[in-house]
């Protein structure tokens, strides 16, 4: 069996009086790809958020390698988050930075490399996710894919362990989207990554995943491949498995679109 690289144990997240996670236990696997599947709103960035010690969670613990993030002391925590590399919902770039920049700014910051050292990193990373020569432009300057992929780069700088991808092609076209889920794929493929991918999209899921996720009221509701899931026959997955996207979906997807 392969090691467990994250555990999330009895995780519970509470915004004032509303609870969005009650309870999740998941364990993630060494150069495994998992997509964390569940409708919008249900806590997938949430969970994502404490899996990458972003957020402290106030019950419940987060596991790296077998040791508890919140025991670990300032410098074992850095070490430790250096080896994650999270692309986030809204790709988070600087507008005020050049893309590459951007990319740079974890070399700059968690390294002591030359500056000509982290040009050429810097440039290799926006060659891996197709966007060499756009190491100059702005945020506003590229399309929506592009400023995914920028995002993908910046996750990839520090040569991550494991990756954390929050809805990687949410948003985009299915083409561009199917484009940066196969990127995802390649790189789990050629550097044995692990994956931790959030999404709403069965073809994100077709693609990239090993095992699925499924989230629901606050818990993880079945984990398991996508064969394992079905034969579940549990009305809630099946839902998500057969169902088109609705109007808020649609509205949503105009939105992160803009
Ligand atoms: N900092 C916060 N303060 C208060 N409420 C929050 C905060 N962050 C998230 N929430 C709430 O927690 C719930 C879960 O949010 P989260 O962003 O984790 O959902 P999600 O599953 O990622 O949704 P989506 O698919 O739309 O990205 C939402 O109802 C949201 O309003
Ligand atoms: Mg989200």
């Amino acid at each position: 069996m392969a090691e467990t690289i994250v555990e999330v144990k009895d995780l519970v997240v509470r915004y004032g009086t509303r609870t969005v996670l009650n309870g999740v236990n998941l364990a993630v696997k060494k150069g495994e790809s998992l997509a964390i599947l569940g409708k919008s709103g249900c806590g997938k960035s949430t969970l994502l958020r404490h899996m990458i010690g972003l957020s402290k969670p106030k019950s419940g613990q987060i596991l790296i390698r077998g040791k508890d993030i919140s025991e670990m002391d300032e410098d074992e925590k850095i070490e430790v988050l250096k080896k994650m590399g999270m692309l986030f919902q809204s790709a988070a770039l600087f507008n005020s930075m050049t893309i590459g920049d951007n990319v740079a700014l974890p070399l700059r910051e968690h390294t002591e490399l030359e500056e000509s050292t982290i040009k050429i990193m810097t440039n290799m990373k926006l060659d891996m996710v197709g966007l060499s020569g756009f190491d100059g432009f702005r945020p506003s300057e590229i399309s929506g894919g592009m400023k995914k992929r920028a995002g993908l780069a910046r996750a990839l700088a520090m040569d991550p362990e494991i990756l954390f991808c929050d809805e990687p092609s949410a948003g985009l076209d299915p083409v561009v989207a199917a484009g940066i889920d196969k990127l995802i794929l390649s790189l789990k493929k050629a550097f044995k990554m692990t994956i931790v991918a959030v999404t709403h999209e069965m073809a994100s899921v077709k693609i990239i995943a090993d095992r699925i996720a499924m989230m629901h009221e606050g818990k993880i509701l079945a984990i398991g491949s996508m064969e394992e899931l079905r034969g579940m026959g549990h009305p809630v997955i099946e839902q998500f498995f057969n169902r088109e996207p609705d109007d808020e979906e649609i509205d949503r997807q105009r939105y992160l679109m803009a």
